[in-house]
């Protein structure tokens, strides 16, 4: 399970004895329930609130800042410039970008996560801030190739590309159940894989 794979980077030795005994104290309740033949009796370790599964949602939000041009070269310049205004100008213009991704599943009653949010950090970082943040999207960005960069179609390919890189984790227990994206303060694009 992700939410187990503690890590040790940046961590004092404090940090390392505070984990350890932790773990310790996790395993002796389970060692202990095993011998007393209550082998659900360790989720006492939670105070009893997970003892039914609660199913939650948690949100990361990531800002990145691209420019995109919106045109479609099939169309006249006459008939993009009714559609898309401003927005199709021959060079482009920039937006800062918000992006919340919201995971959903049961809270793991040994860690109390849903997802480890370091992990999920630095999945956004690879996946996302490096593909997007400070590039052209009709230019740098392969997969927007041949499309008209919207931010409908964004949500789309980040839904797309965050999915295959949860599917290589091994037992998940939690779902993409969210891409929302906010071009302005005042517009949003959300999108729930349907
Ligand atoms: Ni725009």
């Amino acid at each position: 399970m992700p939410q187990t794979n503690f890590r040790f980077r940046n961590e004092t030795y404090r940090d390392r004895l505070r984990l350890f005994k932790t773990k310790i104290s996790i395993s002796g309740f389970i060692i202990l329930s095993f011998r007393n033949g209550r082998t659900t009796n360790f989720f006492i370790f939670m105070n009893d609130i997970l003892k039914k599964p609660r199913k939650i949602y948690v949100t990361r939000r990531i800002e990145f800042n691209a420019a995109h041009r919106l045109f479609n070269p099939e169309l006249s310049d006459s008939e993009n410039s009714i559609l898309y205004g401003k927005c199709g100008s021959k060079y482009g213009h920039g937006h800062n970008y918000q992006l919340e991704i919201t995971l959903s599943g049961t809270v793991n009653p040994v860690t109390g996560y849903l997802f480890d949010l370091k992990e999920l950090k630095s999945i956004l970082e690879e996946e996302i801030t490096e593909r997007f943040d400070h590039k052209h999207l009709n230019h740098d960005v392969a997969e927007l190739q041949n499309c008209v960069p919207t931010t409908e179609v964004l949500a789309v390919l980040v839904w797309d590309i965050l999915e295959e890189r949860f599917n290589k984790i091994n037992n998940r227990e939690f779902s993409l159940h969210e891409v929302k994206i906010y071009e302005t303060g005042k517009n949003t694009v959300r999108y729930f894989g349907e």
